[in-house]
């Protein structure tokens, strides 16, 4: 009962490759190193370092290994650049996929967990307080939320078609760090970009203080990646003792937080006088985007652990700890 995890050197991939071998499973990563860091992986884990773009590299990992399972994260996952770059954005996370579900069917591997966002959504037309639920519908307001709603329809068709079995994970704003090793390294949300501009001595930028917010600026439902990890778990065991078909399941706290918010926040655990700079709306950011975590508690059994402080705290200290360097 080996799973293939796709991405699983990289932040969020790895958090679930350790997760998944405490809890017991036999795991490969295929990663193309492009963000991912093969130092966060146990030695004795086999990596396949590949592209899944390259669907030789991918059907040869498949030759080469009983796999029973596809634990799918790896992919471009960043909202602002996908806006500047779509297609860039489709080659990686849909091509990349295709190839990755053609070999799966190829080897008669129907076992899928797909890392999808709550970026499907779109700006739901809620009261802004609301949280989303998973029968919302998805309208994505940027190419990133579109690939992953792309990935959503084509694990669904093969649900119906080849009897695959599907849990796919609708992600909100994942931050923080089990171990300081395990940290981000990549400064490339809101969190660690923070944490660099105060270790570069430079003020952050807030992106829009006009939205319809009380304060004026973009709400997110912040996750810690430890409680993401065990989420993934649950996942792969539904999956594992499931019948043939696609379900799509939030995963966050439930919680909204602004971008002032968190920036005061970071400010308290570090110490630091933050003064953010008043910067332009950017491209593609909906306004809210709060999960309704109750569908998560009754089917995975699971619901988060841990607060944006937490989160904040250890993503400081594995800042801090530069054990996760070189820092990008
Ligand atoms: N922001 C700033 N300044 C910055 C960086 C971000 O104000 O320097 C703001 C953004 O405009 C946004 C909020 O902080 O309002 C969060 O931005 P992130 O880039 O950290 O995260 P996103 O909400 O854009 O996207 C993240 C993941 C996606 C995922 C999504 C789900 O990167 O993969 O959360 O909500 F789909």
């Amino acid at each position: 009962m080996t799973w293939l995890i796709t991405g699983g050197a990289g932040y969020i991939g790895a958090h679930i490759v350790h997760q998944s071998i405490s809890s017991g499973r036999d795991v490969i990563v295929i990663d193309d190193l492009s963000t991912g860091i093969a130092a966060k992986l146990p030695s004795d884990i086999p990596l396949v370092v590949a592209n899944l773009n390259d669907a030789k590299a991918v059907e040869q990992v498949f030759n080469d290994y009983q796999i029973s399972g596809v634990l799918h994260t790896a992919a471009r996952k960043q909202v602002g650049e996908s806006v500047e770059r779509p297609l860039y954005y489709w080659e990686e996370n849909v091509g990349g996929f295709t190839n990755l579900l053609a070999s799966m069917q190829q080897h008669n591997v129907k076992n899928l967990v797909f890392s999808s966002s709550a970026a499907v959504y779109g700006q739901p037309e809620l009261d802004l307080n609301a949280s989303i639920s998973e029968s919302e519908l998805c309208n994505p307001i940027n190419p990133y939320g579109a690939t992953k709603l792309a990935g959503e329809w084509m694990a669904a068709a093969l649900a119906k078609s080849d009897g695959f079995k599907v849990v796919s994970l609708r992600y909100f704003n994942v931050a923080g760090a089990a171990a300081n090793e395990l940290g981000d390294t990549f400064a490339l949300n809101l969190i660690p970009i923070v944490m660099q501009a105060i270790s570069r001595g430079e003020q952050p930028k807030i992106f829009g203080a006009d939205y319809p917010t009380p304060d004026g600026t973009c709400i997110r439902d912040y996750l810690h990646v430890q409680d993401l990890a065990e989420a993934h778990v649950a996942a792969m065991d539904l999956v594992d003792n499931g019948s043939a078909g696609f379900q799509a399941i939030n995963l966050g706290t439930g919680n909204g937080t602004s971008v002032k918010e968190v920036i005061e926040i970071i400010s308290e655990i570090t110490g630091q006088v933050i003064t953010p700079e008043l910067a332009p709306r950017r491209a593609g950011d909906p306004p809210a985007l709060v999960a309704n975590p109750g569908l998560a508690r009754d089917v995975l059994n699971w619901s988060s652990r841990f607060e944006l402080t937490q989160m904040v705290q250890s993503a400081w200290a594995a800042w801090s700890s530069k054990a996760s360097s070189p820092w990008q």
